[in-house]
């Protein structure tokens, strides 16, 4: 399939996946998941959360996964079949504005760094700084280098501006000087009974 603009793979969303763990176990939290529920990840990826949900739900529930890339499908298949959770843990490519599954199917539902729901009430939203003195990481996870290549194609910056911005950042990495902060924001709701 052709990649859609902002396309990240199964290598960025482990890596990133890492750094945003205490954000990722939070959110399982708020999903009060009790042995033998069915639960929804929607955009999974190559099972980053599916697997870990798994042993929340226990043998006798259920985690579906859905994601519109049919690699990450395959991936994620491949990886709960490899942890032996192939029984528990189903990925299917489905698309979230076209979800295949009957109204209120699931006990409770995820969906991370893709979010388009209506009508939830309870919405709860929570800040959660994280902090990397790892500029090599950053720019992996902000995929900055393709933002530069946009922003010198468009004209925003010229290549001696850039040079001179990615001189400074070197700098304060070279001397132990560096640190960024992200702000993501975990939103929390819940849809009316
Ligand atoms: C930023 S990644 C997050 C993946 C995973 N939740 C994680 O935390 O590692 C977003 C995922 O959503 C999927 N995705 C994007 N738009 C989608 C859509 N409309 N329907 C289903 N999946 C979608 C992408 O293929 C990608 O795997």
């Amino acid at each position: 399939m052709s990649r859609p603009k902002g396309y990240v793979d199964s290598g960025y969303l482990r890596t990133v996946g890492e750094f945003v763990k205490a954000l990722k176990l939070l959110s399982y939290d708020h999903m009060h998941i009790q042995a033998g529920q069915s639960v929804l990840d929607v955009g999974c990826g190559p099972a980053s959360d599916t697997i870990e949900l798994a042993a929340m739900v226990g043998p006798t529930g259920t985690v579906f996964g859905i994601d519109y890339d049919q690699s990450m499908i395959e991936g994620a298949e491949r990886r709960a079949r490899e942890a032996g959770l192939a029984d528990v843990v189903k990925h299917q490519r489905a698309d979230s504005a076209h979800l295949p599954f009957r109204s209120a199917q699931f006990d409770s539902c995820r969906s991370e760094r893709l979010f388009k729901q209506q009508g939830l009430v309870e919405i709860e939203i929570h800040p959660f700084p994280l902090v990397t003195t790892d500029l090599a990481f950053m720019r992996q996870a902000t995929v900055i280098d393709e933002t530069e290549r946009i922003a010198r194609a468009e004209g925003v910056i010229t290549e001696e501006k850039l040079n001179h911005w990615r001189a400074e950042l070197k700098d304060a990495d070279d001397r132990g000087l560096f640190f960024a902060v992200m702000l993501q924001l975990l939103a929390v709701g819940r849809k009316p009974s």
